[in-house]
């Protein structure tokens, strides 16, 4: 039975309706509440407040619990591959064999960006960060499909633009390294799977092929699989508001890419390697580190670790970890990074400043180990994230587009600013 939720305001009293997921998290619907009694609610950060109702993913930060359409992901990181995972997270459930093939198939035919997008890349500095480009060159694609615009015609093409944008954005992400690189472009190729296709358009030169380890490829699937949606965080968040403004499928995304590229958010797996080489450089082990993050000493935070919604581990963290491991062995690589990363855990998990603010290893604690590992540099850590998120973000789109209440986001504000007050001509300036 529903709980009762009775909101008093000076003695006026107004019930709210409540709402149960089907997980059993409960909320209260103040949707009504400005025009019933004036007031708004304010929550900064939104860590309070259910933007949406979504059939997506589910957390449980106390316990650690991340299931994508009711699957946990410890299950499809073991059994799955990011491309099903992508499609299951798109339409709501494991695609059959035929289903597969045919998704597969649509990644496959729109992997080529439109061959005018080249000089599109010509004109970015060698100094562009990789997430520039790919955000500006996501937005810039949309251009090449005009029924995009049109709403009738973007229902009727939505899986064809959902798998161009997830193929694409792979395609965008290795012609950005290669520019950076001053590499000529590799174009993917019919004949290899998504991820091993990625590290090909990566790492081949002209002519000769890059060799593809089997179990590399699997590692960066999984990471892919990993990052591929997370409920309303921040980039979710952004794709579904510009979606909400009826904005076409890749500006929503090219947004997405932008929100996600912050050190807080996607941008913490750059971070961490670059204050994992800091700590190197310094000679430190992290333990002076450790103490200026706690005294707060510039407002310095171990980066990788906490969580907003995560209270006690990150499920994604503990499997990555693991993976992490193992690509180092098969690489037959011992990295002085690894060691400082294994210490930070070590020494923080103990630590009161740590145990008392419930923070965690997150996944991008280990994740740019791995890829570190693998060659990729670290300014396309972020992008990594990226291209495994883009699935997310494709379905959270498609849920606003198809939900009949969806509204326009426009949250209010508590304004702090002067009251009305006379306009002063320049010569009465003080
Ligand atoms: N290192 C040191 N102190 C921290 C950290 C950290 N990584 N994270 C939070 N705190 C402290 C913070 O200083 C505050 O302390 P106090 O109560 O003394 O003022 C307290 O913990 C609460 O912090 P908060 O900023 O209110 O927490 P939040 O929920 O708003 O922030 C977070 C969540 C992920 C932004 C934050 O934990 C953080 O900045 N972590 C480092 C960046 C990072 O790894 N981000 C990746 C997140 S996982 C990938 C993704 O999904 O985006």
């Amino acid at each position: 039975m529903n709980k009762k939720v009775e909101l008093n305001i000076d003695g006026k009293v107004l019930e709210l309706p409540t709402i149960t997921g089907s997980e059993g998290e409960e909320g209260m619907d103040i949707s009504a509440l400005r025009s019933k009694t004036g007031f708004i609610t304010l929550d900064p950060g939104y860590g309070n407040t259910g933007s949406c109702k979504s059939a997506i993913t589910f957390i449980d930060g106390e316990k650690g619990i991340l299931r994508y359409r009711g699957y946990d992901i410890a299950e499809l990181a073991e059994k799955s591959s990011f491309v099903e995972t992508a499609y299951l997270l798109i339409y709501g459930e494991l695609p059959t064999a035929t289903e597969l093939a045919e998704f597969s198939t649509l990644l496959t035919e729109n992997q080529m960006l439109h061959e005018s997008m080249r000089f599109h890349f010509e004109g970015f500095p060698h100094t562009a960060h990789p997430m520039a480009i790919l955000s500006a060159m996501i937005n810039a694609a949309s251009s090449y499909y005009p029924d995009l615009a049109s709403g009738d015609n973007r229902e009727m093409n939505f899986p064809h633009h959902a798998a161009r944008l997830i193929s694409q954005i792979r395609t965008i992400a290795a012609f950005a390294y290669r520019k950076a690189h001053d590499l000529p472009p590799i174009y993917p190729r019919s004949t290899l799977d998504y991820t091993a296709n990625f590290l090909h358009m990566m790492f081949s030169q002209p002519g000769e092929d890059c060799e593809l380890n089997p179990e590399i490829v699997k590692a960066l699937d999984l990471i892919f699989l990993l990052h591929a949606d997370h409920e309303q965080n921040c980039s979710t968040s952004t794709v579904r508001t510009v979606a909400s403004s009826r904005a076409n499928l890749f500006a929503s995304a090219s947004a997405g890419v932008c929100a996600l590229w912050g050190p807080l958010h996607g941008g913490a797996n750059q971070a961490v390697l670059e204050m994992l080489e800091e700590i190197h450089q310094e000679g430190d082990d992290g333990t002076k580190f450790l103490t200026e993050v706690k005294n707060k000493v510039g407002n310095r935070r171990l980066m990788g670790f906490g969580h907003r919604v995560y209270k006690s581990f990150d499920p994604r963290a503990v499997i990555i970890k693991q993976q992490c491991d193992k690509v180092l062995a098969q690489l037959h690589k011992s990295d002085p990074l690894l060691e400082i990363a294994k210490k930070l855990e070590e020494i923080a998990l103990n630590d009161e400043y740590f145990i008392a603010r419930k923070l965690y290893p997150n996944v991008d604690f280990y994740s740019g180990i791995i890829m570190r590992a693998i060659g990729i540099p670290t300014d396309m850590f972020t992008v990594m994230f990226a291209i495994g998120r883009m699935p997310g973000w494709v379905a959270n789109y498609k849920e606003v587009m198809e939900d009949t209440d969806s509204r326009i986001v426009r949250p209010r504000q508590i304004y702090t600013g002067a009251t009305l007050r006379p306009f002063v001509p320049l010569d009465k300036r003080a």
